[in-house]
This record gives C-alpha cells, sequence and structure tokens, in this order.
C-alpha cells in the first residue's frame, strides 16, 4: 500500500522561532516517523529557515526523504515584473518539493480563478515541484446538490492544460465548509467526492495516470478524525490546517496515517 501523505498548510502562522521549534520537535521523533511521508507548507520566508534547519540534522542527502516542505503559492511565469509574486524556481532553490495551488482562500480572498490555479500547479512541475491542487465546493454547493458540478468544473481548469498525471499532482479535495469550521466532512462524504475525482481523472488521463493521482483530504483533520478519513479507499492523505501548527498534533495525524487500513 502506498505511503499516506501528512501535509500540514501552516497558513499566515509561524515565525522563525516557532517554526525552529517545530521542525526540532519533529526530528525528535524520527524513529517514529522516519518511514513516513510529512510535508508542510509554509510562508515564504521561512522556506530558507527550514531548508536550513533540516540539512543541519539529516545532511543535505537526507533532506526531504520523510520530511518535505514548500510554499502556499508560487506563480506560474520563471521571473519578471510580477511585484508580490513568488518565482517557483526560487521556492525550489530553497529545498521545496510541494507546492500548493488554489488553495480556497487563495480563490476566497485574492482572487484565484480554476484557470490560474492551474496555471501555477503546472509550473510547480515544471520547476521540479509536486502540485497540490486544492479544489472543493462552499456549502450553498452541496446543499444545492452541485458538489459533483463545482469539482468537474475545477479539475476542467486543469485537464485543458495538463494531458496526463505526469505533471505528478496530488489533489485535496477540501470542501470549503469544513475549513477551519470544526466540521469535518464525514468520511463517507470524503471518500464519495473522491472517488468521484479518481472517476473524472479516469475520463481525462486514463485508469493508468489517474492511479498515480493522491488524493488528500483537508477540513478540520485532528488527531481523533485522521485515522477513520485516511481508511478510505481513495484518501490517500491529508492537508491540515489549524492541527498541523502544534508538532504533537500533527504527528498524532500522521501516526494515525500509519495505522490507517
Ligand atoms: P483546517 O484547514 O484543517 O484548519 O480546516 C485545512 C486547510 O485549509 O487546508
Amino acid at each position: 500500500m502506498a505511503k499516506k501523505l501528512i501535509a500540514g498548510n501552516w497558513k499566515m502562522f509561524k515565525n522563525v522561532g516557532e517554526t525552529v521549534a517545530f521542525l526540532k520537535a519533529v526530528h525528535e521523533r524520527k524513529a517514529e516517523f522516519e518511514a513516513a511521508e510529512l510535508a508542510v507548507f509554509a510562508q515564504a520566508p521561512l522556506l530558507p529557515v527550514i531548508q536550513a534547519e533540516w540539512v543541519k540534522w539529516a545532511g543535505k542527502e537526507g533532506v526531504a526523504t520523510w520530511f518535505s516542505w514548500g510554499p502556499q503559492n508560487i506563480y506560474w511565469e520563471d521571473k519578471g515584473a510580477f511585484t508580490g509574486e513568488l518565482a517557483p524556481g526560487l521556492a525550489r532553490e530553497f529545498g521545496s518539493t510541494f507546492a500548493l495551488a488554489g488553495h480556497s482562500e487563495r480563490r476566497q480572498f485574492f482572487g484565484e480563478t480554476n484557470e490560474s490555479a492551474a496555471r501555477r500547479a503546472v509550473a510547480a512541475h515544471a520547476n521540479g515541484m509536486k502540485a497540490i491542487f486544492c479544489v472543493g465546493e462552499q456549502l450553498a454547493d452541496r446543499d444545492g446538490g452541485r458538489t459533483n458540478d463545482v469539482l468537474r468544473e475545477q479539475l476542467a481548469a486543469l485537464f485543458k492544460i495538463c494531458d496526463k498525471a505526469h505533471c505528478g499532482f496530488s489533489i485535496a479535495y477540501e470542501p470549503v465548509w469544513a475549513i477551519g469550521t470544526g466540521r469535518t466532512a464525514t468520511s463517507a462524504q470524503a471518500q464519495e467526492a473522491h472517488a468521484f475525482i479518481r472517476a473524472e481523472l479516469v475520463k481525462a488521463w486514463g485508469d493508468g495516470e489517474a492511479a498515480k493521482v493522491r488524493l488528500l483530504y483537508g477540513g478540520s483533520v485532528k488527531p481523533d478524525n485522521a485515522k477513520e478519513l485516511l481508511s478510505q479507499k481513495d484518501v490517500d492523505g491529508v492537508l491540515v490546517g489549524g492541527a498541523s501548527l502544534e508538532a504533537a498534533s500533527f504527528l498524532a495525524i500522521a501516526a494515525a496515517g500509519q495505522n490507517a487500513t
């Protein structure tokens, strides 16, 4: 069975000291987790901090084996007059091997569209990073029975510019009504949405390619609901916001991933 990916989205939290303390706490429990696959998404200025700390412990060779990191957003051009954006190559230079694309908070507060999210995901791949393309419906969509329509449309933007999974994507299904609300999707709701996403991937890219894409669930994942979510057939990992800020709860979720069946 493939490893479950346990990814933390730190959002606009953590300063340098808190980041170093978190990494130290994770590294101290290396023996328990070096067979796992963990990642965190940090604010851009923390990427070199994470890299420097991790190199100190793991040595250059050991970097990014069981613990990876990346930016929460990147631009799709390599460089240029794009004030306030982050060059993908620069994120990569600081050891990033993953990048988030199209998180719902980017969509909600910063005008991210399906098309721009898809371009960021492709740019991540072009720069040697694995993109996690985020999708998910609003509460009104779910209540109105439009969840699958929303997901189909979000994914279509990706399929339009990427003709197979060689782009190394993961897809994070994060129902907007479950993010930061304490209201998690039930494991059945998560599985149902993931199965739908998998079927869309099969339609667009075929069975073999679709099977390569990891599907993560996000939205109020906590240590006490992680195992059940991660035991669902099409849940290959989780994207965790609030509960990823403390090393102890992040690692409790990682432990749940190791015990998931
Ligand atoms: P949450 O956030 O776990 O705090 O709900 C998830 C996310 O935004 O990725």
